[in-house]
C-alpha cells in the first residue's frame, strides 16, 4: 500500500486509472466489425393492443437496416420472466412497453427510424393508482425474497388494545427509480451459432441462462461479458429487455448490434421501487418498552409479473416484543413492473418503522437513542433464533458519541435562527446477511504470480480490488502478485452482485481456492511446476447451508437538518452513520458503499420522486433533470464509521454485506430530524417545500 492508500484505509480500485482515463470499456463501447445500433420503440398507451404497425416510413430512413416488431421478430422460447417477452405478441401491458426495434447504421439513424414507426393501438381503460382500499388488493402467497406475506405472533390485537401507550401512524412512500449512472446497454454478436453479449448487468451467469433458454442454444454457446458496469442498484440484477433485443436483432440482421437504452426509457422497462402505504401500530409501556408491533404494507405490482416489496419484513427483525403482526397486500395495476431497488423491503420498511419509533419516543418522552436501546434483543423476535452478532446498541452509542447527541434538547420546533429551524434525528439500520454458492479458481504461475478467476461483477463497488485482497491474504502474498479476472461467464460461475452478498459469495470461493493452493504449494516446498499449479473451489452446500443463527448487519444513522420556514426548503446539514457489518475488508471501498447508501437514503427523504401520470399511465420524472438524485451540494457532510465486529458464523472472511444497509436508516433519521426542527410530523417523503410549508 502507498501512504495515501494507508490513509484511506485500503488499496485503491484496480480499475480506477482506466476509468478516469476513459479507457475502461462499458457494454455499448465494444465495436465489433459491422456493428449496428438498435433503438426500441416504447408503447404510448397504458393498456391495449397493437392494431397495426406500419414500418415503411422507418425503413425509408437513411441507414435503417431493419425494423423488428411482433410480426417479424425471431420466434424465441417464452422466458420465465415475462418482462422479457418483448416483440412476441400484440399485447401492451403498460405504457413504455417495447413494441418495435429499429436497427440502423448509427444511433442517430436508429433514433430517426424509431420516430418514424407508426403504431395504431386499440386502447383499453387503464388503472394505475394505488389506493389503500383498492378492490383488487389481495394477500400474496409470499412477499419478495420468499418471506411469508403475513406473520403473526402472540395476540397483537389484544396487546395493542391494552397498551398504556399506543402509536398509530400511516406513512406513504411513492415509487422510486434506480437510475444508475450508466443506462442499460448490451452489444450482441452471433458467430458460428454462438452468442457473445457484452452486457451492463450485475450478474452475467443469470443473463446467460435466460438467453440460452430463449434462443434455444446450450449455455456453453453463450458468453456474457460485463467487464465494467456503471451502477445498477438492483435494476441490472436480472436480464433486461435490452439484452434480449440486442441478441434478437443481431440474429435477425447477421451483424453485431448494440442496444443502449435512452435514460428516459428506463422508468418503464428496468424496474423501480414500488410505492408502499404503511400502517404502523406500536404498543408500549410508559417506559417505551414495546409490547406489540404491527406493520401492514399495501403495495402494487404490474399485470406482467408479481413483485411484492417486502417492506414489513424488517419489523420481524428489529425489536423484541411478544406480540406482532406483519402483513403485505398487493394489487396488480397497468403499470411498469416493479423490481429490486437498493434494499428492497428494508429501505421503505425501515423508513416507516423507524419513524414510528420516533413517534413513540415523542409520546413517551424517552430519548430516541435510549428508546431503541431499551427495545434491543439478542434473539430475532420472529424466528426466536439467536443473532450471530448484533451490533445495534454499539452503533447507537458510538453514533451518539460521534454525532454529539448528548444534551440534545428534545423539544421540537424551538431551534430557530432567522427563518431557519434546526433539528436532529436518529434511526436504526439493518440488512440481512446473505450469500450464494460460487465457484472460483486460483492458479500459481511459474513466474511467481497468481491468477485468480471468478465471474464476479464490479458494478462500481471495488469488487475486483477486494477479491484480490481476499486472495492475497489466503495465499499469504502481497495483493500486487494476484492477477484478478472477473466479469465474464468464461470464468468460474458466480452469483450476481446483489443482496449485499457479492463479496461474501465470491470471496468465499476465492478464499477456499487460494487456501487450498497455498497448502499444496507449501507441501511442494513453494516450488511451482513449469505447467503451473491450480485449484478450483465450489461453495455449494456450504454458502447456502441452513444455520441456527439469525444473521443481519445493523447500524445507526444520525441526521441534522435545517428547514427554511419561508421557502420550505430542507437542507441536510449532517448525516452520520455507524455500522456493525462484520469484518470490513477494505476501508476505502466500504466507506464509499456506506456513504453512497446514505446519500441514496437522503434522496429518498428529500429529493427523489417518481410520480405516475394518471391519464397517460406512466412515470412523469424520466430523466435526471426531473428525478432529483442528490448532488454533492445536497450532502455537504456525510460520514460513515463502523465498529469492529467479530462474528465466526458468517464466512471465512468474517464479513457481512455493506451494499444496502446504508440506505436503510437515513430516510427515517432525516424525517425524524425534520420533525425535531419543525414540530410537525410529515409522513410522506420526499419532504419537498410544498409539504413543509
Ligand atoms: Mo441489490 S437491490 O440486491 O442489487
Amino acid at each position: 500500500m502507498t501512504g495515501a492508500e494507508r490513509a484511506a484505509g485500503g488499496p485503491e480500485r484496480r480499475e480506477a486509472r482506466e476509468k478516469v482515463a476513459g479507457r475502461a470499456r462499458y457494454a455499448a463501447e465494444y465495436r465489433p466489425e459491422g456493428r449496428l445500433h438498435g433503438r426500441p420503440v416504447p408503447a404510448v398507451v397504458a393498456r391495449g393492443r397493437i392494431a397495426s404497425v406500419d414500418v415503411s416510413r422507418a425503413l425509408a430512413v437513411r441507414g435503417v437496416v431493419a425494423v423488428l416488431t411482433h410480426e417479424n421478430a425471431p420466434r424465441l422460447a417464452a422466458p420465465q420472466d415475462p418482462t422479457l417477452a418483448v416483440l412476441r405478441d400484440d399485447r401492451v401491458p403498460h405504457r413504455g412497453w417495447y413494441v418495435a426495434l429499429v436497427v440502423a447504421e448509427t444511433p442517430e439513424d436508429a433514433r430517426e427510424g424509431a420516430a418514424a414507426v407508426e403504431v395504431v393501438y386499440e386502447t383499453e381503460e387503464h388503472d394505475v393508482v394505488l389506493r389503500p382500499d383498492h378492490p383488487g388488493l389481495y394477500t400474496p402467497e409470499e412477499a419478495y425474497g420468499g418471506y411469508p406475506a403475513v406473520r403473526e405472533r402472540g395476540d397483537p390485537g389484544a396487546a395493542l388494545a391494552a397498551a398504556p401507550v399506543l402509536v398509530e401512524a400511516d406513512y406513504r412512500l411513492g415509487a422510486l427509480h434506480n437510475h444508475p449512472m450508466e443506462p442499460h446497454a448490451a452489444t450482441a454478436e452471433w458467430r458460428d451459432g454462438g452468442l457473445t453479449l457484452h452486457d451492463s448487468t450485475q450478474g452475467g451467469n443469470a443473463v446467460r441462462e435466460v438467453l440460452a433458454g430463449m434462443f434455444g442454444v446450450h449455455r456453453r454457446q453463450v458468453t456474457v461479458v460485463a467487464e465494467h458496469v456503471g451502477g445498477g442498484f438492483g435494476s441490472k440484477g436480472t436480464a433486461r429487455p435490452h439484452a434480449v433485443l440486442a441478441a434478437m436483432a443481431a440474429l435477425h440482421t447477421g451483424r453485431p448490434v448494440t442496444v443502449a437504452l435512452p435514460r428516459r426509457d428506463l422508468a418503464a422497462v428496468v424496474g423501480h421501487r414500488a410505492p408502499t402505504l404503511h400502517r404502523v401500530r406500536l404498543g408500549a409501556g410508559p417506559d417505551g418498552v414495546l409490547t406489540a408491533v404491527e406493520h401492514e404494507v399495501v403495495t402494487r405490482t404490474s399485470r406482467v409479473r408479481e413483485f411484492v416489496e417486502q417492506a414489513a419484513v424488517p419489523a420481524r427483525v428489529m425489536y423484541g416484543c411478544a406480540h406482532s403482526r406483519t402483513a403485505h397486500r398487493v394489487v396488480a395495476l397497468d403499470v411498469p413492473t416493479p423490481s429490486w431497488m437498493r434494499a428492497p423491503g428494508e429501505a421503505p420498511g425501515m423508513y416507516a418503522l423507524e419513524s414510528a419509533m420516533d413517534e413513540l419516543a415523542s409520546a413517551t418522552g424517552v430519548d430516541p437513542v435510549e428508546l431503541r436501546l431499551r427495545n434491543d434483543t439478542d434473539r430475532e423476535p420472529d424466528s426466536g433464533r439467536p443473532f450471530s452478532s448484533r451490533g445495534l446498541a454499539a452503533c447507537l452509542r458510538e453514533g451518539a458519541r460521534r454525532f454529539g447527541w448528548e444534551g440534545r434538547d428534545p423539544r421540537p420546533g424551538v431551534r430557530r435562527a432567522g427563518g431557519v429551524l434546526t433539528g436532529t434525528g436518529v434511526a436504526s439500520a439493518t440488512y440481512p446477511v446473505l450469500a450464494a454458492p460460487s465457484r472460483a479458481s486460483a492458479r500459481a504461475e511459474p513466474d511467481g504470480g497468481f491468477r485468480v478467476a471468478v465471474n464476479a461483477t464490479d458494478i462500481g463497488t471495488g469488487a475486483r480490488t477486494v477479491l484480490a485482497q481476499i486472495a492475497a491474504e489466503a495465499l499469504g502474498v502481497p495483493p500486487e502478485s494476484v492477477r484478478m479476472e472477473i466479469g465474464s461467464t468464461a470464468l468460474p460461475a458466480a452469483p450476481l452482485a446483489g443482496g449485499s452478498a457479492g463479496t461474501a459469495s465470491w470471496g468465499w470461493a476465492v478464499h477456499r481456492a487460494c487456501t487450498r493452493l497455498a497448502e499444496r504449494l507449501a507441501g511442494a516446498g513453494g516450488r511451482v511446476p513449469p505447467e503451473g499449479m491450480a485449484e478450483d473451489a465450489d461453495t455449494r452446500g456450504e454458502a447456502d447451508a441452513e444455520v441456527p443463527w439469525a444473521r443481519h448487519a445493523f447500524g445507526a444513522v444520525f441526521a441534522e437538518v435545517r428547514a427554511d420556514a419561508v421557502t420550505g426548503e430542507v437542507r441536510l446539514a449532517r448525516l452520520l452513520g455507524v455500522f456493525a457489518a462484520g469484518r470490513i475488508l477494505n476501508a476505502r471501498t466500504a466507506r464509499a458503499q456506506f456513504t453512497g447508501g446514505m446519500v441514496m437514503g437522503a434522496g429518498m427523504a428529500l429529493t427523489e420522486r417518481s410520480s405516475i401520470d394518471v391519464r397517460f399511465g406512466d412515470f412523469t420524472e424520466r430523466d435526471l433533470a426531473a428525478y432529483h438524485v442528490p448532488v454533492s451540494a445536497d450532502v455537504p457532510d456525510v460520514r460513515a464509521y463502523w465498529i469492529e465486529e467479530e462474528d465466526p458464523h458468517l464466512n471465512p472472511m468474517g464479513s457481512k454485506g455493506i451494499g444496502e444497509i446504508g440506505i436503510t436508516g437515513a430516510p427515517a433519521a432525516i424525517g425524524n430530524a425534520l420533525h425535531h426542527a419543525l414540530g410537525a410530523r410529515l409522513r410522506e417523503p420526499p419532504f419537498t417545500p410544498d409539504k413543509v410549508l
